[in-house]
């Protein structure tokens, strides 16, 4: 039987190394998107030393940027013509920023890295998916979108260049719209086995010391927030669970929370209008 083949993006860190591994010790070849070599790497090495296999590959991708991404897959493609595994777990959240960063297309990096660059991703690598018996996309949002249940995609302002700038704003905003996403996209490949679920990712323990620009008071709100948090391996076993388990391969368009429950996301975004604009508004920057 062929090894399942799996790209995880921001594969270097956090729950998606922590994914990686537990994939890769279920012997599913994984791939990890990372947009620095030299943490890749190191990350590659570590994972095929914890989960004692060697068919880990790394793959350079930066998220935020269009040309990176179209880069990466051809040199995937180049390798796989089969891909039974997508997960959009790279994000960028930085909280300590102040003002906007914009890609090397110009557009707002948060929106680009966690919204738009999934979507193309996704889009591009659609003919290897649908080779697989039953591949699977799965896109990752977060639980503190519960914090914002009026939150709605600005249509006019996506990328914060009229309003007022906020990092937490634009980041809820991109995971807002991933939701949005995991509704259009099952529902277009309803008719294939392609599943896409998305995760609801809940309080989970970051490395610190990923972030050296944040303020002491954020550090201290950080480290009040971790006692609170669960590890990068527990809420790996939802990733490894959408993506891997015999159970949900008929389950598609579903929201799960790191108990491996379906949940519901916000009316909002439930809302069939609103995720055709939000889409039409998204399809609009590929
Ligand atoms: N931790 C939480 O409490 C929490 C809560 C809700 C949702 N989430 C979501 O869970 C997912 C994983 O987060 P985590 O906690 O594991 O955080 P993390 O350790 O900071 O991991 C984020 C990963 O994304 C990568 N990344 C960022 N920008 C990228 C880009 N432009 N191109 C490629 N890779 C990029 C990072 O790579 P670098 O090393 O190069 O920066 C890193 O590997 C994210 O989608 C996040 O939004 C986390």
């Amino acid at each position: 039987m062929r090894d399942k083949v799996c790209l995880i993006t921001g594969g270097n860190s956090g729950i998606g190394k922590a994914a990686a591994i537990q994939l890769a010790e279920l012997g599913i070849k994984v791939i990890i998107g990372c947009r620095n070599e030299e943490r890749g790497s190191a990350a590659l090495k570590e994972i095929k030393d914890r989960s004692k296999n060697e068919q880990v590959e790394l793959l350079l991708i930066d998220m935020s940027s269009q040309a990176s991404i179209k880069k990466a897959v051809n040199e995937l493609k180049s390798k796989h013509k089969v891909l039974d595994i997508l997960i959009h777990n790279a994000a960028d959240f930085d909280i300590s920023r102040k003002t906007p960063q914009f890609s090397k297309e110009d557009v707002e990096t948060v929106w680009a890295t966690n919204h738009i660059g999934p979507v193309l991703l996704t889009e591009l690598l659609m003919d290897e998916l649908t080779q697989s018996e039953q591949g699977r996309v799965i896109t990752v949002s977060s639980q503190g979108l519960m914090m914002h249940p009026l939150l709605k995609v600005d249509l006019e302002d996506p990328e914060f260049r009229e309003r007022k700038y906020s990092v937490e704003k634009t980041y809820y905003q991109s995971k807002l719209a991933q939701v949005m996403y995991t509704y259009w996209l099952s529902e277009k490949l309803k008719e294939t086995p392609v599943t896409v679920n998305c995760i609801r990712v809940t309080n989970v323990k970051i490395d610190i010391d990923r972030y050296p620009d944040l303020s002491e008071l954020m550090k201290k709100m950080y480290s009040v927030k971790s006692k609170f948090a669960i590890s990068p391996e527990k809420m790996a076993e939802t990733y490894t669970y959408l993506a891997n388990s015999p159970d949900i391969e008929h389950v598609t368009g579903n929201y799960f929370n790191e108990k491996k429950e379906s949940v519901k996301s916000s009316k909002y975004s439930q809302n069939q209008a609103n995720i055709r604009e939000v889409m039409e508004l998204t399809m609009g920057y590929i």
